[in-house]
């Protein structure tokens, strides 16, 4: 296996057999040369730096019934919220005050916020904070609307593929979403010209090792900004309640291989890491992870953005969760920036190294 991984780290590329072969049959003494080569690539590139984005989940309204997820549309036990522009601009007044220089809008697919809704919101954050960039995560969009957000001021758009294989795509969805609609979503962003960030759940029900070597293939052939991973968590009102949850390992291993696969990629050390385990995210960053997204959501709808069971981070202040990473980073030697913290080329790198 460590041939493999010696191979990854040369070449930052496998093969799907290869990929698959790894992540089915690696051993810890395997796992644990991987991330003493994804921890160096990191740090080659991006130090001991850790980005933050403060998150806002403005609405939890989505018309969409994806099988894994919390907030889907048949489950009639959420409490719908949405934010307004005011709660919008309240969250960023707050963040911004504690250093943020990032802002994700994240909600599910909600009508209600049209395409002028949202770029009344992305060029009024712009307009108070130009400084700091504008992330969505709000999902399937036509061409014309991703390109009105990006006109309006819109920097980076996060939209997870899930998975890149159909026939998995088709159990963790329903028939009227497509991956191949999914992935066009993708390339129009990247070719609007927004940084993109793609991902998918580690452990998700009915995944196999060749799906996740998929996964990878897709990453490679899309090449994104960033790359947002985490372990499928249940959702005790989803049809996968009964389903078990990725792993830790397993998580922590693919945070590896996407580092050695993409050098410089933005990659965070997710909340539902953090949810699976108490050090989860420090267990990330220690994978090759270099960015944290702590939630900037009000607190009084903090626990009802639940995308899964027993998230972490619903019942506290702002200011905590900041607080609270800052401290985490620091015990393993981290630092967290407050800059807009964006995907360094590989030739501002070479600039740096001569
Ligand atoms: N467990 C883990 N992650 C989930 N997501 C949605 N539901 C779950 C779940 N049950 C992830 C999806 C989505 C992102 C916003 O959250 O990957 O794209
Ligand atoms: Fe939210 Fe620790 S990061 S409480």
């Amino acid at each position: 296996m460590k041939n493999l991984i010696d191979r990854l780290y040369l070449k930052n590329d496998l093969s799907k057999n290869d990929y698959a072969e790894l992540i089915r049959n690696h051993s810890d003494s395997d796992a644990e040369y991987l991330f003493s080569l994804s921890v160096k690539l990191r740090e080659k590139y991006y130090g001991k730096d850790v980005y933050v984005r403060g998150l806002i989940e403005f609405s939890n309204y989505c018309k969409n019934n994806c099988l894994y997820c919390g907030i889907r549309r048949d489950n009639r036990n959420v409490q719908r919220y949405r934010l307004s522009k005011e709660d919008i601009l309240t969250c960023c007044a707050e963040g911004y005050s504690l250093g943020f220089r990032t802002f994700v809008l994240q909600g599910g697919e909600d009508p209600y916020f049209t395409d002028d809704r949202i770029c009344d919101i992305v060029y009024s954050i712009k307009q108070k904070y130009p400084d700091c960039a504008v992330t969505l995560s709000i999902g399937e969009k036509e061409y014309a609307s991703y390109k009105a957000f990006f006109d309006a001021g819109a920097d980076r758009y996060l939209l997870r593929h899930e998975t890149a294989d159909n026939s998995h795509y088709s159990k963790l969805h329903p028939p009227e979403m497509s991956l191949e609609h999914r992935k066009n979503c993708l390339y129009d962003l990247k070719n609007i010209g927004y940084q993109v960030g793609c991902g998918f759940m580690v452990g998700s029900p009915f995944q196999t090792a060749e799906n996740l070597a998929d996964d990878m293939i897709f990453i490679r052939e899309l090449s994104p900004h960033m790359v947002g991973i985490g372990p499928f968590i249940s959702q005790h009102d989803t049809p996968f309640a009964d389903q078990k949850n990725g792993t830790l390992e397993q998580t922590l291993f693919m945070l590896g291989l996407i580092r050695l696969t993409l050098p410089n990629v933005l990659l965070p050390s997710t909340t539902a890491l953090g949810t699976i385990h108490p050090m989860g995210r420090e267990k990330g960053i220690l994978a090759g992870a270099n960015v944290v997204m702590p939630n900037l959501s009000p607190k009084s709808v903090r626990d009802k953005y639940l995308l899964y069971d027993n998230k972490i981070c619903t019942g506290d202040e702002a200011a905590e969760c900041k607080h609270c990473l800052q401290m985490r980073m620091k015990s393993i030697g981290y630092n967290i920036v407050t800059s807009r913290g964006d995907c360094k080329s590989i030739k501002e790198i070479y600039q740096n190294e001569f």
